[in-house]
Parts: C-alpha cells; sequence; structure tokens
C-alpha cells in the first residue's frame, strides 16, 4: 500500500464518522472462502468510527440443505411462495448462517448480535396465488438496533420476520435490507453477491442514476439475472426514498468492499442519487483549489496563464465539477453579447479523472449555458486540444477575424497562436433532473 493511498482514504473518514452503512450478503457470499475478508474489511470500517448493520440472505444454505435431504422447496428467496416445509429450512438456513458470521465477526474482534427486529406480516395472495409463510416488512425495531450500535455493537438481522403473535415468516434480504437503512437513515447499502456488479456487453457499469436503474429493471425483468434485478430494483428504490447511494459489488472478490469505498469511481456498480456529481458555480472560497488545479496545464502551456485577481474579476463565469464534493474539473463561459458570442474557456479535467467523459460534459455544460444566455455561437481556443473540441466537440476552425475585436486583440498579444474554433449553440431540453448525474 502506497502512502499515498492512505491519504486518499483519509478524506473520507470525517464524511463517513458515525454514520450508518447497512452491509447486505448473499448467502452464497456467507459461504465463500472471501467472507473472512469481508469481515475483516468491516473491521477497517469499524474502526473509522463507521456503524455497521449486517444483513444477510440465506438462499443458498436453503437449496443446499433441500438437496441433501431430498427435499423440494417452493423458493429460496423469500419471494414468491414459502410453504411449511420451506419454512422450516429456511430457518435452519438462516441460523447455520448466522453461526457462521458470529463466529467469523469474533474472529476479527468484532462484537455482533442477533437482531431479531423484523415484524412482518404475510405478503398475502399475489396474482391469485397464496404466497403462504412469505412475508413482507411491516416495520423495523429501530430502538433495539440503535441500542445495539450504541454499544459498539454490530446487529446481524436474517430474512425472517414474526409478527405479534410470534408467527415466523420468510422475508427477502434485500427488501430487509432497504427498510432497515431507511429506517434508520444509513448513507449506503452495500450489496454483496457472487457476480454481483451490472455488466453491460460485458463491461461493468460503474455508475448508474435511479431512473437509468429502474428502467433496466423494467426492460429486463422477463430475462435478466432475478437476483442482480432485485438488487437494481431495491437500490432504485432506496435512493428514491432519501439513502444516496448503493452499491453492488461481487462479494467473491478480495478487497472489493474497501476499494468501492475509498476511492472515487470504485470497482462495483453504483446507484446514485443526484447529489454525486454536480456542477456549480464557482465562488470566492474556491479559487485557490481551482488556481492548484489548473496549475499544471498553464505550466503545459495548454491553458493561459491566469493569476488570482483575474480569475476573481471573472469568477462568475467559473464552473466547477465535484465528485464526491471533490473538485476534478472546471470551465468557463465568457458571454459577448454584442456579437450574440460565448467563449468556452479554461476548461480542465484533472488528470487522474481524464477519459471518462467529463470533458465532453463540461463542453456540452458549456454549450447549454451560452445558448441559455442568448449565444448563438460558442468559440473555444486551444493550443493543444484542437482536435478534442473539433473531433468531440463539432467545433471547426475560423480565423481571427471572427472573433469579437477586443478579443482579438488579447489573441495577438498572447502569441499563443491558439487555434480557434466555433460551432452553433443548440439547446436542448434537458431530462428530468434525477436522470442527470451533472445538475
Ligand atoms: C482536453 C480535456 C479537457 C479532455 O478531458 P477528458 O475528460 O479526458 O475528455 P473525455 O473523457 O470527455 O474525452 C476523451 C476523448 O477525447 C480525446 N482527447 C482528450 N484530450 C485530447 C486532446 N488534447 N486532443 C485530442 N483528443 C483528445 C481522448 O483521446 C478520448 O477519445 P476517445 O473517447 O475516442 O477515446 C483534458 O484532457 C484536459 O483538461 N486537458 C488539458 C487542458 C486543455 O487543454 N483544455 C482545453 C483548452 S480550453
Amino acid at each position: 500500500m502506497k502512502v499515498s493511498d492512505l491519504r486518499g482514504i483519509l478524506q473520507y473518514v470525517p464524511r463517513f464518522r458515525e454514520k450508518t452503512f447497512v452491509v447486505a450478503l448473499d448467502g452464497e457470499v456467507a459461504a465463500s472462502p472471501n467472507l473472512g475478508n469481508l469481515l475483516l474489511d468491516l473491521a477497517v470500517l469499524r474502526s473509522l468510527s463507521i456503524k455497521i448493520i449486517l444483513v444477510h440472505g440465506c438462499g443458498a444454505q436453503l437449496l443446499q440443505i433441500a438437496q441433501e435431504r431430498g427435499l423440494s422447496i417452493s423458493s429460496s428467496d423469500g419471494t414468491g411462495v414459502t410453504d411449511d416445509v420451506t419454512l422450516k429450512l429456511g430457518i435452519e438456513a438462516s441460523h447455520a448462517v448466522l453461526q457462521e458470521l458470529m463466529q467469523g465477526l469474533a474472529s476479527v474482534d468484532l462484537r455482533a448480535a442477533y437482531a431479531n427486529v423484523i415484524v412482518a406480516h404475510p405478503a398475502g395472495i399475489l396474482s391469485g396465488v397464496d404466497t403462504l409463510c412469505t412475508g413482507k416488512v411491516e416495520r423495523v425495531e429501530t430502538a433495539t438496533i440503535q441500542t445495539f450500535l450504541n454499544e459498539g455493537i454490530i446487529p446481524v438481522i436474517p430474512p425472517l420476520g414474526f409478527d405479534g403473535e410470534g408467527r415466523t415468516f420468510r422475508v427477502n434480504s434485500d427488501a430487509v435490507a432497504l427498510e432497515v437503512a431507511e429506517a434508520m437513515r444509513a448513507v449506503k447499502i452495500i450489496y454483496l453477491a457472487p457476480k454481483g456488479t451490472l455488466q453491460v456487453a460485458d463491461q461493468l457499469v460503474r455508475q448508474l442514476s435511479v431512473a437509468d436503474a429502474e428502467e433496466i429493471v423494467r426492460q429486463r425483468r422477463a430475462c435478466g439475472d432475478p437476483s442482480l434485478l432485485s438488487k437494481l430494483e431495491y437500490s432504485a428504490r432506496a435512493c428514491r426514498a432519501g439513502i444516496p447511494r448503493v452499491h453492488l459489488l461481487d462479494g467473491t472478490q478480495n478487497e472489493a468492499l474497501l476499494s468501492e469505498i475509498f476511492s472515487h469511481e470504485g470497482i462495483g456498480t453504483m446507484v446514485y442519487s443526484n447529489e454525486y456529481q454536480q456542477m456549480r458555480r464557482a465562488l470566492k472560497k474556491d479559487v485557490r483549489a481551482v488556481m492548484s488545479l489548473i496549475r499544471e496545464s498553464i505550466a503545459n502551456a495548454e491553458l493561459v496563464k491566469r493569476s488570482r485577481s483575474e480569475l476573481l474579476a471573472l469568477l462568475d463565469d467559473y464552473w466547477l465539477l465535484e465528485i464526491d464534493k471533490n473538485l476534478v474539473g472546471c470551465v468557463a463561459v465568457h458571454i459577448y453579447p454584442e456579437q450574440n458570442l460565448a467563449e468556452l474557456a479554461c476548461l480542465y479535467v484533472a488528470k487522474s479523472h481524464e477519459g471518462q467523459g467529463y470533458g465532453r460534459k463540461l463542453m456540452a455544460f458549456a454549450e447549454q449555458l451560452a445558448a441559455k444566455k442568448g449565444a448563438q455561437y460558442l468559440i473555444a481556443l486551444s493550443t493543444q486540444a484542437y482536435n478534442f473540441f473539433q473531433q468531440k466537440g463539432g467545433f471547426v476552425e475560423i480565423g481571427p477575424d471572427e472573433l469579437p475585436p477586443e478579443r482579438r486583440r488579447k489573441w495577438e498579444a498572447s502569441g499563443r497562436n491558439s487555434k480557434i474554433m466555433r460551432k452553433p449553440t443548440e439547446l436542448v431540453h434537458p431530462r428530468p433532473a434525477s436522470t442527470q448525474p451533472l445538475s
């Protein structure tokens, strides 16, 4: 591990301290050889004063017990029908997982307790079919969970619910994670399942807005992996319910948990409500950070040299792209009202975030802003990124005569001989805010 990795982790510590994460383990992950590593990762999170609530499934164990005894079961994941045999085996499977977890947590010096906190009622008759002992979460006993958390104890919540008459119901663990997270105002749910991430055309989807997650669930309901779709569905519901981020991770991958939480881009699929990335106007307090962001690019003569006072004088024109509240890019839009023209300037994306589409997003943002302010054309001047503007932004080269007079004088005086490019602006009406990572 490098010292810079530790610095990277430390920036998250104040934000997550005393916050609650719900970690939901599929039964298969609980049975995997990676369980020990995951529990060690939980110990790291606890040492950073993050409150952990552990929710687990038991589908894999239930299937295994049924197979060993030659019994047939009606459902393994707490959805559909749960008949008496399935419920009995489900309780046994759940206890087996619980035992495994308690043992593992003790081995990494974490105190944990079984938390019987899910109040459930029958899921009922769905599409004409009686689901028998399948339950629906009615309520979460938050006071019990809170007592455990206050004492530094990790509550471990099984996929079982109980009603006021002591009857047991089998509930789905993805749903339990959502209900618990909502009731406890958690800031994250982390779903860990084998192959638990979303892949499209063999490519990992790293981030997904709520609306996109809902669309995927809608389109693939009939043919996708049911476990993944269930997690996507509950992720979207969680984000709609005010939990900012839900992470879908491959729970069999070593270090998955820490790599996901302590890096900007992570290694799993993150479903987010919209605060994750944002464009905002630069403020006086940002000047130092902007100067240090663009310093190297100025040194390489990619960007025009700007002094602190020059930046301050035009501060209202500057916009910042933040990811996880960290500054990763900027762009300025200067308006020339007499010529109905706007200039895109100071476009910069931090080296660590290059090649991920942020440059194009900033360019598109500048165009939208220019159009909204009534500019018919957007111009850009560049010494080294002119191909980027032409190939990715549709700009075409123009001569200096087409610049506003005062801008032309500056262009000549700079001696940079930048290429000058222009494109007509087009106002695209945005999709609803909830589907826009950049808002
Ligand atoms: C130019 C810059 C903003 C691109 O940011 P980015 O976030 O990496 O851009 P995106 O991820 O949206 O796009 C990447 C694509 O642009 C291409 N690209 C990036 N920089 C380029 C350049 N200088 N010239 C030509 N193409 C470039 C990449 O090869 C990639 O192509 P691909 O999608 O076909 O693989 C960034 O490299 C930067 O900050 N450069 C230094 C500052 C600068 O020159 N600013 C412009 C003057 S105002």
